[in-house]
């Protein structure tokens, strides 16, 4: 047996909370492996529509085991209000919900030095969530951090008051006001839900799971082209967003790796600062904004929109050796006389290249795109992948030849009934 993964190959956004609902009762776990309440994994059913920042999007299928692995960071202060809307939904995650004790806490100073660090960045702004994510990977990094284990510890109080004394001089030296008496009033209440919570060493659990051939699938957040490493650097997220991720963030040798699932809008989106070679920044631009209702789920900003992104979708297929491509949000396309895709991007010597070269300042690529008729049809009378319009297949096939790996599963809207699978093997699990 081994873990499936399933990934954004995108700048994030490209829909994975759906999948991994609508993939989760083929899975006895759905484990997340890395990020933290940055993401906003949107599920929408029964007329009603979910977004989760902390917990793997399992939640909504009874029986499922979700777990919080130790690559994630944790806000303990978000989780509790996610917990809490939840169960007033009827929904109680928490018997179902177990969180790595590797896994890193979010302090409240956290949050205020991301902030610090952004607003001393000016006009070089990262756009970030501000959630306090860089942060907390740094201090993980240098070997500083707290561990939702820690919460446990009789000397918890004292571990937090030195790392918050650090942070505040460190906010004094940005000159950034520190006000965390209601914030920290808060905290504290959260770690009290915490301390109730299932706290587990979740890698002890998944290889438990996986000697008894239980299904797993591992749930990424943001996308591959916001990774640390093979992002567009320094304009991305401070974890490994790529399938990697999943062995580190999970405690998983790379050998039990199965499937990996690619998510990819059939448009692109990026949200916050950072380049995006073929953006739109005219109507069109603003029209699939629109229909894709393209506004970030975890800040409410607006989503940069463009064409199909091809050597960065194919850069990332390879990083993370995807096997299987769902396409997304490709109603949102509809009614479109013609639709381009970018195929290359040519470098300022004239020269063409098909992957994401290490420098995409503006003005260093300039996409080359192909056009493609486009399509239209009734979502709704859509009930099987064959029954789909030409054009929108000729799309697919398009895209499948390019980068080498069929597309098996087609999304036409935010519902769980929106979703064509063009072949079974989407719901192996081993
Ligand atoms: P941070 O991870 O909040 O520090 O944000 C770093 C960059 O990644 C910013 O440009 C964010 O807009 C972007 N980002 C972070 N999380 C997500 C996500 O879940 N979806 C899309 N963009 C994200």
């Amino acid at each position: 047996m081994s873990i499936n993964v399933l990934l954004g190959l995108q700048w994030g956004d490209e829909g994975k909370g759906k999948v991994v609902d609508y993939l989760a009762p083929n899975y006895n776990v759905i484990a997340r492996f890395q990020g933290g309440p940055n993401a906003g994994h949107t599920l929408e059913f029964d007329d009603t529509k979910h977004v989760l920042h902390q917990i793997p999007s399992g939640v909504f299928r009874s029986g499922t085991k979700n777990i919080i692995g130790n690559g994630v960071v944790l806000d303990p202060i978000i989780l509790q209000r996610e917990i809490e809307a939840l169960q007033q939904k009827g929904v109680d995650p928490t018997e179902n919900l177990f969180i790595s004790k590797k896994a890193q806490l979010i302090l409240p100073t956290h949050r205020l030095l991301d902030a610090a660090y952004e607003q001393s960045k000016g006009d070089k702004k990262i756009g970030s969530t501000l959630k306090g994510i860089g942060p907390t990977y740094q201090d993980k990094i240098g070997r500083l951090g707290l561990r939702v284990g820690d919460v446990l510890r009789e000397d918890f109080a004292s571990l937090y008051k030195h790392r918050a004394e650090a942070h505040k001089k460190k906010l004094d030296s940005y000159q950034y006001p520190c006000e965390l008496e209601s914030l920290e009033q808060e905290f504290w209440e959260a770690i009290d839900f915490l301390r109730q919570l299932n706290l587990i060493d979740s890698e002890i659990y998944l290889h438990d799971q996986l000697a008894n051939n239980i299904p797993i699938l591992a749930e990424g957040a943001q996308g591959s082209l916001l990774d640390i490493d093979f992002g567009s650097y320094p304009f991305v997220t401070s974890s490994t967003t790529t399938a990697a991720g999943a062995c580190t963030g999970l405690g998983i040798a790379p050998r039990h790796i199965g499937e990996v699932f690619g998510i990819f809008k059939a448009y692109c989106t990026r949200v916050g600062a950072g380049p995006f070679p073929t953006e739109l920044h005219d109507a069109l631009g603003e029209e699939l904004r629109k229909k894709g209702s393209e506004f970030g789920a975890t800040t409410g900003r607006p989503r940069r929109c463009c064409w199909l992104d091809l050597p960065a979708l194919n850069y990332a297929v390879k990083l993370n050796g995807v096997n299987q491509l769902f396409m997304m949000k490709a109603d949102v396309l509809n009614e479109m006389d013609e639709i381009s895709v970018c195929t290359h991007y040519q470098l300022s010597d004239g020269s063409k290249i098909d992957y994401i070269p290490h420098d995409l300042r503006d003005n260093v690529v300039t996409p080359i795109y192909k056009t493609l008729p486009g399509w239209d049809f009734d979502v709704n009378s859509v009930s099987h992948f064959s029954d789909l319009p030409e054009s929108f297949l000729n799309y697919v096939q398009f895209i499948e030849e390019f980068v080498k790996v069929p597309i098996n599963l087609v999304s036409l809207g935010p519902k769980r009934l929106q979703t064509l699978i063009k072949a079974e093997t989407i719901l192996a699990n081993n």
